[in-house]
Parts: C-alpha cells; sequence; structure tokens
C-alpha cells in the first residue's frame, strides 16, 4: 500500500460520500438512505442507493457499490491511489511524501503507462492509414465497405511494412525499453534485436469499457495466415474480462444486447445502426463476460457464425449466460456465415427480422439435439425423446418445466403426458441413483459448483448479518473464528470486523473497504455489506438459518482442517468440535 492506513481512512472520513456523490449525480433522500439513477449503467427509475450511515454506496440494478474512494475510482477511472490523491486534494489534506522507492512508484503507475503506449500505438496506426503507405489497407477497408465514419470510429488503422518502425517511433518518443516490454506490441529477439509484433496488417484498437486501448487485433489484408494477430495478455489485458464494442455498445442505451464472433462482426452491425453489438473476441466466452454484460444487459441475442463451430461456440455460451441470470435467443442467419456476410447481402431491415425471429435458447439446444437423432427411424425417435426429456429436468422450477414440457409436446407431436411420465422417470431415477449421477461428470461439476457457491452465500450472508446486528457477535464468538472463513473476500473481511469488534464493539464497514484496492473486490464487498437482513423472517425462521449457516461455515472449515491434519491431537480436537457441531444450537 502506497500510504500509511490512518492516512487513508481519515480522507475517507473528511470526505462525506452522500457530499461527494452529490456532486457528480442528483441524489433524493427516502428514508435515511439517498437514491438517484446509476451513473454506471442505463436505467431510467433509480436503483442507486447512497447510505450516510454506513458511508457506502451500492446499485441494486447493475451491482456496483464501494465507500467513497470506490466511487471516485469507478467515476473517475482512478486506480486506488489516484483515487486517494484526488479526495486528499478535496478536502484540503496534505499527503505525505511517500517514502517508496521508484521503482515501487513506477510499478503502480505501470499501468497507465502501458495504457499511454497502447494510445500512442493506436494514434500511430490511424496516421499510417491515411499516408501513403497505407494505401492499400484503407482500400482494403473500403473494399469491406466500411465508411469513413466507421473507420473513426473503431479507431482503425495500419501497421506499415517496415519491421520496427513503431518500435522506433517510440524511442524517438522516449519510452524505455522495460515499458515497451510490457506493452506486447514488439518482441526481442537475441540475433535480429527488437521488431514489431504487428507489420502489414489492418490494426483494430481493443478498447475497454472506458475507451481505454488495451489491446489490438491485426488482420491480413486478403488471404494470408495467421488472418488475425492478437496482442497478448498483459497487466492491462485480460481477454477473458473484455468484450470487443462494449465502449460503443454501452452508450446505445438499449437493454438487449447483441453476442457476436468478431471485430468485423461488430463492425458492420454498428454501421449498419445495431449499435448493441459486442464480440467475445475469438477466445470462449466466459463467466466474467456474461457478468459484465450482466451489467447493461437483460437479454442477449447471440449471433455466433452458422457454421459447426459457431454452434458449438452458442452452445456453450447459453448456460454460461443462464447460470449470469442472462436470458439469451439464438439469432439463425442461414445460408449467411455471419453478420457481416449477411448485412452485406441482404441490409438492415431482413437483418432486424431475424433478430426478431431469434428463437429461445431451450428450442435451439433441442433443435441441435434433434439433428442427431434419424427420426424417421422408431428407436431414433424414442432415442431423441428420451434426450429431450433429460433435458428438460434442467429446469428446476416445476412450472417452468411444465410449460417447456407442453411447448415441447406440440411442437414435436408428443403426448403431453408421455413426455412428463418420461421426465418424471429421468427424475426419480436421478434421485434414486446417485451414482448415476455422479458418474456424469458434468454434473458432478455442477454440484460441486453448487455446493461452493452455497457455501460461498453462507459466508456472505453471515457476515451481512453480523453487519446488521452486532450483538450476534457475542453469540458466535465462541464457536466461528475469522480463520473459519475460507475464500477470499469473505475471509479478510471477517478478520477485520473481528477486530474492529473486539478493539471498539462496533463496525466500520466503509473503512474495511480501505483494505482491497480493486474495484471488482470493492464491489463484491459492498454487496455484503448492502443488503438486509430478511425482515419478513420470523424469529424462528432466522434462529434456524443463522444455525444453519454458522454450522455450514463450521462444517466446512472442520472438513478442511481434517483434510490437512497433521498429527493426532490435533485430529483429536477436530473430531471434538465436530462432535460439539452436532449439538449446535444458538438461540436469538
Ligand atoms: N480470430 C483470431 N484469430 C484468427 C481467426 C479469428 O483471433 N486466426 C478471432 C477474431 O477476434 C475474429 C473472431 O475470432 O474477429 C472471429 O473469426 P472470423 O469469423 O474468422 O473473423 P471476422 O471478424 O468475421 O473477420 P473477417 O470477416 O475479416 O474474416
Ligand atoms: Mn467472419
Amino acid at each position: 500500500m502506497f500510504y500509511p492506513e490512518e492516512i487513508i481512512e481519515e480522507i475517507r472520513q473528511r470526505n462525506d460520500i452522500v457530499d461527494v456523490i452529490s456532486s457528480y449525480i442528483k441524489l433524493k433522500k427516502t428514508g435515511s438512505n439517498y437514491v438517484g439513477l446509476c451513473p454506471f449503467h442505463n436505467e431510467k427509475s433509480p436503483s442507486f442507493s447512497v447510505s450516510p450511515n454506513r458511508q457506502m454506496y451500492h446499485c441494486f440494478g447493475c451491482g456496483v457499490g464501494g465507500n467513497v474512494i470506490t466511487f471516485v475510482m469507478e467515476y473517475e477511472n482512478f486506480n486506488f491511489v489516484e483515487a486517494v490523491k484526488y479526495l486528499a486534494d478535496r478536502c484540503g489534506m496534505q499527503l505525505p511524501e511517500t517514502q517508496v522507492s521508484e521503482e515501487v512508484r513506477r510499478n503502480a503507475n505501470l499501468k497507465n503507462r502501458i495504457l499511454e503506449v497502447n494510445k500512442e500505438a493506436a494514434k500511430y496506426y490511424v496516421y499510417q492509414l491515411r499516408t501513403p503507405v497505407g494505401k492499400q489497407a484503407l482500400e482494403y477497408l473500403e473494399g469491406r465497405e466500411l465508411s469513413k465514419e466507421t473507420i473513426t470510429k473503431f479507431g482503425l488503422g495500419y501497421s506499415n511494412k517496415y519491421s520496427d518502425d513503431l518500435y522506433q517511433y517510440m524511442k524517438s518518443k522516449g519510452y524505455e525499453d522495460s515499458l515497451l516490454k510490457e506493452t506486447g506490441l514488439f518482441s526481442w529477439d537475441e540475433k535480429h534485436g527488437v521488431y514489431d509484433k504487428f507489420w502489414n496488417r489492418v490494426m483494430y484498437p481493443i478498447m475497454d469499457i472506458n475507451s481505454k486501448v488495451i489491446g489490438f487485433g491485426g488482420r491480413v489484408m486478403g488471404e494470408g495466415k495467421p488472418k488475425y494477430l492478437n496482442s497478448p495478455e498483459t497487466k492491462v489485458f485480460d481477454k477473458s474480462r473484455n468484450l470487443y464494442g462494449l465502449n460503443l455498445a454501452r452508450q446505445s442505451r438499449s437493454r438487449t444486447y447483441i453476442l457476436c464472433e468478431g471485430y468485423m462482426d461488430v463492425i458492420s452491425m454498428h454501421q449498419a445502426g445495431f449499435s448493441n453489438a459486442v464480440a467475445s473476441l475469438g477466445t470462449a466466452f466466459t463467466g466474467l463476460q456474461a457478468n459484465l454484460l450482466k451489467r447493461y444487459a437483460d437479454e442477449i441475442l447471440l449471433l455466433y457464425d452458422s457454421d459447426g463451430a459457431g454452434v458449438k461456440a452458442a452452445l456453450r455460451a447459453i448456460p454460461i449466460l443462464k447460470e449470469a441470470g442472462l436470458p439469451a435467443r439464438v439469432v439463425r442467419l442461414k445460408p449467411y456465415k455471419d453478420p457481416d456476410e449477411f448485412i452485406k447481402a441482404l441490409g438492415h431491415d431482413e437483418f432486424q427480422k431475424r433478430l426478431d425471429d431469434a428463437i429461445n435458447s431451450f428450442y435451439f439446444e433441442i433443435e441441435v439435439l434433434e439433428q442427431q437423432f434419424d427420426l424417421t427411424d422408431p428407436e431414433g425417435k424414442t432415442k431423441f425423446y428420451n434426450a429431450v426429456a433429460k433435458k428438460l429436468l434442467t429446469f428446476t422450477e416445476k412450472i417452468e418445466r411444465t410449460n417447456y414440457i407442453e411447448a415441447i409436446a406440440e411442437k414435436y407431436h408428443i403426448v403431453k403426458e408421455d413426455l412428463e411420465k418420461l421426465v418424471n422417470r429421468y427424475g426419480a431415477q436421478m434421485i434414486a441413483n446417485p451414482e448415476r449421477r455422479s458418474g456424469n461428470e458434468q454434473n458432478r461439476e455442477k454440484m460441486l459448483r453448487q455446493k461452493e457457491s452455497s457455501l460461498k452465500t453462507s459466508q456472505k450472508i453471515l457476515i451481512t448479518w453480523l453487519l446488521d446486528d452486532v450483538s450476534l457477535f457475542h453469540k458466535i464468538e465462541n464457536i466461528l473464528s475469522p480463520e473459519d472463513f475460507r475464500e477470499e473476500p469473505y475471509k479478510t473481511v471477517a478478520e477485520l470486523m473481528f477486530q474492529q469488534y473486539k478493539e471498539a464493539g462496533e463496525l466500520q464497514p466503509a473503512k474495511i473497504l480501505n483494505q482491497f484496492e480493486s474495484k471488482e473486490e470493492h464491489n463484491e464487498v459492498a454487496s455484503m455489506f448492502s443488503q438486509n437482513m430478511n425482515d419478513e423472517l420470523t424469529l424462528q425462521e432466522k434462529e434456524r438459518m443463522l444455525n444453519e449457516t454458522v454450522c455450514q461455515i463450521k462444517k466446512d472449515s472442520l472438513d478442511f482442517r481434517n483434510r490437512n491434519a497433521t498429527d493426532i491431537q490435533e485430529l483429536q480436537q477436530i473430531v471434538k468440535e465436530q462432535a460439539e457441531l452436532q449439538k449446535l444450537h444458538i438461540s436469538l
């Protein structure tokens, strides 16, 4: 950490969160909190809440949250140190000269400097495209029917034919090798020295949601391999966390997003007026990307290429989106391969029709399944029905399952009751025969994940409760200690809460956040502090939930210690605690 903790805490306390946020957005008082329109996603009715008591904010719409430092980080796109400096300035506080070495300071600043080099490179590529050497590249882009505005909007450029031109350019600007090495734009070779990674390619800058250039894709003009060359991952470029075009799509004010495969797809859709398109950049779509999308979208239209690889990619993306709580529909473009081709051939209106006709992702999964069986053969038909029945079991809500059973029965002319029986039979088999379930690798993984996430939820709930009602500490302190929380960030949060409780008998949630530096951690921790214990529960229900929650956390912690215990005494202690846990009863 750059500055001593006390200093950061003083800065936080001297900048009232309501004051600071009010200087950016309009807040209205309701009860003990303030609410307003969230500045981090598009919304029409306010779900952004600021608590003066807790000195924290949280958006129930997009899930961001934190203390006053987080807000400034998010809003101004500052890193932690920059935000602290800014707030110190705001309340007229003098920051001490930091005693850190030049080396450490440079490291903290490294990300910003990589971004700076990326921006310079992007500008240089754009410039090259407009000079005579870039003529062929410009012609290539125009040949693909991109307008001047589109080329400018996406910052497209050209890396020329000289093998170290960009490198020489950066050196002339005074950037040192140690920095340039971190950008992924150059290769160092013992024999031949330094050369540019991209040369003689059309360049597509990849930007994060704040339009900072984090990497590049470069395409050969015409045929040639590899078709695209992409920046390697760097300190600022994490492929699994970014989506191409999201910086522009988030301005579209649409809550339906189109998810496709490639640079050109995004660009031609935006050009045709579909400015809600983003791409997962050739890598497999990830849960992190789904969560990112969830901030801006309520529904996803999947628009992967219509070839086998595209279908596979769509099938993989569907459950990931489902898990993030994003319903998806699948758009079919046949006989065209991808959005770029389709729009060129048939234009805006026909494309819009295909979007409107997108099918529910479950029907899409069933359609793909259908192609694997020969439905003209009675045996094939039976196998298909069985496969469908199994798939229907993935709906855990009964109503939803029934609705789909009805719809599928009608579509495939199956007697509804028969299909229902089939589904129930599979369900019963699963329950009666758990090996069948665990024999299935995918299911086992899913169960493990569920267990993991329920454990996380327990830790989160307990932390929320402790914050809501400090007297609970007294009731659980003999049973649980911070070490029983095994997952980050819960572990750190628990440690700090127990410490605050011991020292002062009360909690300061906003102070706890000072321990975390990344926005992601702030959001995660703030969400723990912004949920209220469910007041609709009766006392008995609360008591039961509390006991279950404490038990689950403790049991997992004991299991873990048991697996790692090295001596007999320790094992005996664990067994003793396990026995005690059986008898546990906390009363409220
Ligand atoms: N891709 C890649 N490397 C390759 C091929 C593809 O990184 N050799 C990634 C790119 O992000 C690309 C996406 O996968 O945009 C989808 O591939 P493709 O459909 O081939 O690319 P398009 O964007 O459609 O490109 P084009 O129309 O120029 O062929
Ligand atoms: Mn393509």
